[in-house]
């Protein structure tokens, strides 16, 4: 079946038995038994809720998984994957990535004894020269939050491969609509559902998928051990984003890819960094790997005080954290989004204090770049 299908049926007719075209909120914490020793299959809503279930097969469908998972945040998702390891074992990860994800490395999992190896994946032998006996996972965002680098997702699945260590990759900026990182031969996705999937900047949420059911009855034990589970209602919101992910992507990319021509050009412009652009140095890689670039765009202007104006100007674009949603956002990573980072790495990366961030919605082209140009100029 189709991708636009399968995120309309959720990859299968829910079994209703009133014929419901919308699956029920299942609003319970707890299911009867019918006697002792018998079960309905539910317990416990920590353990499995019917609304979080759908959401979860659903989710496994479109990333091509085996088990899907549902969590309250996108950082619970990612801190449930990381209680898969123990004391003293060593990650790879992509040197620029969600401040988020870099501050739970930092200030939690290294009081675990654990390393981790920042690198630019987008160059591989970064990853094969830093893999030691202790390695036991790599990580990647690609494309990166905020630089928009992009790894090739199929060699750095083939080089754990070969290791024996899992791989794993955030899939937050692109979702199973553009990029199936578990069909490049990942081991587990991962996504903030906040953002595209959820779409509406209404809801946290965070979802995993892996592509072998001993991992995923890993993950089940730790996420109904730790219990950071998505609730019912947002399940079922996010069951909502999922029908119309298509076509607000595909929107999206196409507002992304007008304004990222129009940045292009711009005087006040240094800098654009949209994987769309043929003069991206991951377009190539990006083309062979996912089916479109995204509404991601970060762009460098020429003076902190422009980017001070347009943050103060914008009238249709929201200056907020977060992305992913109807709505477009402008956001300033270095104050914003990845102040837990130090800044000569953010130095080093490129993210500077005339960085811009921008999510790009589903409003028309023509009323955001004329918004840019009023905020710019
Ligand atoms: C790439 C990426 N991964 C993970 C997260 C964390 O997700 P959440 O905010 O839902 O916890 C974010 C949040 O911005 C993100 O951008």
């Amino acid at each position: 079946m189709h991708i636009d299908t399968l995120l309309v049926h959720g990859g299968e007719a829910h079994k209703s038995v009133t014929g419901s075209i919308s699956m029920p909120i299942y609003q319970t914490a707890t299911f009867e038994h019918p006697e002792l020793g018998k079960s309905t299959g539910f317990d416990y809503s920590r353990t499995l809720n019917p609304t979080r279930q759908k959401l979860e097969s659903s989710y496994a469908i479109l990333e091509s998984g085996t088990d899907g998972f549902a969590f309250a945040t996108g950082m619970a998702a990612i801190a449930a994957i990381f209680d898969l390891f123990k004391s003293g074992d060593e990650f790879i990860i992509c040197d620029d990535l969600y401040g988020g994800s870099y501050r739970f490395f930092q200030e939690i999992c290294t009081n675990r004894n654990q390393k981790f190896i920042y690198v630019d994946t987008s160059n591989l032998e970064n990853i094969t020269k830093n893999i030691t006996l202790n390695t036991k996972a790599i990580f990647i965002e690609s494309p990166t939050n905020p630089m928009m680098k992009v790894t090739d997702i199929a060699a750095v699945a083939s080089i754990a491969k070969k290791n024996g260590i899992l791989s794993i990759c955030d899939n937050t900026f692109l979702t199973p609509f553009f990029q199936k990182p578990l069909d490049l031969g990942m081991d587990i996705v991962v996504c903030s559902a906040t953002k595209f999937i959820g779409g509406h900047n209404d809801t946290l949420a965070g979802l995993i998928a892996v592509n072998n059911s001993a991992l995923g009855e890993k993950i089940r034990f730790i996420q109904n051990t730790i219990g950071s589970v998505l609730a019912p209602f947002d399940s079922w919101l996010m069951l909502r984003g999922l029908k119309t992910l298509g076509i607000r992507m595909q929107r999206q990319e196409e507002n992304a890819k007008a304004i990222s021509d129009w940045l292009l050009i711009h005087k006040l412009v240094d800098k654009v960094y949209y994987p769309g652009l043929t003069s991206h140095e991951g377009h190539t890689i990006s083309k062979s790997q996912s089916s479109g670039f995204g509404a991601m765009i970060s762009f460098e202007v020429k003076s902190k005080e422009i980017v001070e104006r347009i943050l103060k100007r914008v009238k249709v674009i929201a200056f907020a954290e977060s992305l992913g949603g109807v709505e477009s956002l402008v956001t300033y990573p270095i104050a914003q989004t990845h102040a837990a980072i130090p800044k000569e790495i953010l130095d080093r990366l490129g993210v500077n204090d005339r960085l811009i961030r921008l999510s790009v919605g589903i409003e028309s082209s023509l009323d955001l770049i004329e918004d840019l140009k009023q905020a710019l100029e």
